[in-house]
């Protein structure tokens, strides 16, 4: 490693200490902590993620710096620091919950920080910048811990958000890991591949999370190696909200409960149309049917044709004259 990097990760690690340290031992992180214990977090959970606070006074990093003498540069590659006109440093984060973010080997290499309560006029969450650590498109939240556990516990969940991640793991889910938002990057998946063959995708069941998942797949397609299925969190919710609502027990038979990509895809197709006209029904048959079709093993494909008659009203083996044709012209059987 580049004496560059070890010295940036050696400021990250201290910042880190710190701001756990108003977080959990000082008058200054109350607000901070009465909130993530409001949200349901204990205490060993907030140590095991490290989790922080910065107060609002925009000056308090830099003078901790400034008193263990790193320079200025320094300072300014680490992207804890905004800067004004004349070029001085002040923080970034401010009267936020920090989420230290960490390689796959542990070392912290940024920070989220989490406005306490969240209005239109400010990020929800504030993420460092690119740095010469820090690279969003190949960071995921948590698995430098998640990723010794793939093997004994079926494989990685994949999570929108830090607090999905934050509250599986105390209902007993320690394999999560995070994409940060509904972005899934290409490098993300080939990390993911690289550690597990299984990948269970559970983003959150509003709108843009089931939208993310439908990319997320098309990304998944990529990677042979992984098998994958899809877990849809019913009224909208996310992880954290499910849990919230159900507990622990509910949340893992959701886990085991998953759909298969065109499994998934077949209820996604759906989700958008108005199945009670008929032109929209042939539409998602026609669909529906190349999904199908994609699949080799007849009694796997007989099982979609249920899912689709049931929707659609149109009996499985009239769905199942037309797919011969839908095999024409879909792409290759998924493997
Ligand atoms: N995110 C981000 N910047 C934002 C909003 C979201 O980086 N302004 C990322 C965060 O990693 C966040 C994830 O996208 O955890 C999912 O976003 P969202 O579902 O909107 O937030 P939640 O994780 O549900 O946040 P919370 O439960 O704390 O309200
Ligand atoms: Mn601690
Ligand atoms: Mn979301
Ligand atoms: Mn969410
Ligand atoms: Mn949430």
């Amino acid at each position: 490693e580049p004496p560059e990097i070890t010295k940036q990760k050696a400021i990250l690690r201290q910042v880190t200490d710190m701001m756990h340290h108003l977080l959990v031992n000082t008058t200054s992180g109350e607000a901070a902590l009465a909130y993530l214990t409001k949200r349901g977090l204990s205490q060993a959970t907030i140590d095991h993620f490290e989790i922080g606070y910065v107060p609002g006074d925009r000056q308090l990093m830099k003078k901790f710096l400034d008193n263990r003498e790193v320079s200025y540069d320094d300072q300014r590659q680490s992207g804890l620091f905004a800067e004004d006109d004349q070029g001085q440093l002040y923080d970034r984060f401010n009267d936020r919950v920090m989420f230290p973010l960490k390689d796959q080997y542990g070392d912290v290499i940024g920070f989220s920080g989490r406005v306490l309560d969240a209005q239109a006029s400010q990020a929800k969450y504030l993420n460092s910048p690119e740095t010469q650590l820090f690279n969003k498109s190949e960071v995921l939240f948590n698995l430098d811990q998640a990723k010794n556990q793939f093997k004994d516990n079926g494989g990685a969940v994949l999570f929108e958000g830090f607090m999905d991640v934050i509250s599986a793991y105390q209902a007993g889910v320690p394999t999560g890991v995070a994409s940060m938002g509904t972005s899934l990057t290409a490098e993300q998946v080939s990390i993911i591949a690289k550690q597990t063959r299984h990948l269970t995708i559970c983003y959150d069941g509003d709108a843009p999370g089931q939208h993310a998942a439908d990319r997320a797949l098309g990304l998944v397609g990529n990677q042979p190696r992984l098998e994958v299925g899809v877990v849809v969190l019913p009224d909208g919710q996310d992880p954290d909200e499910y849990i919230k609502a159900h507990d622990a027990e509910a949340f893992q038979k959701q886990l085991k409960h998953t759909l298969t990509p065109i499994g998934f895809r077949l209820a996604y197709l759906a989700q958008d149309r108005d199945l009670s006209s008929d032109q929209a029904k042939l539409d998602y048959i026609d669909a529906g049917l190349k999904e199908v079709a994609r699949e080799a093993d007849p009694v796997a494909q007989s099982v979609y044709l249920d899912q689709m008659s049931q929707l659609t009203g149109v009996p499985a083996a009239t769905l199942a004259q037309s797919l011969p044709q839908a095999l024409q012209t879909a792409p290759a059987p998924a493997v």
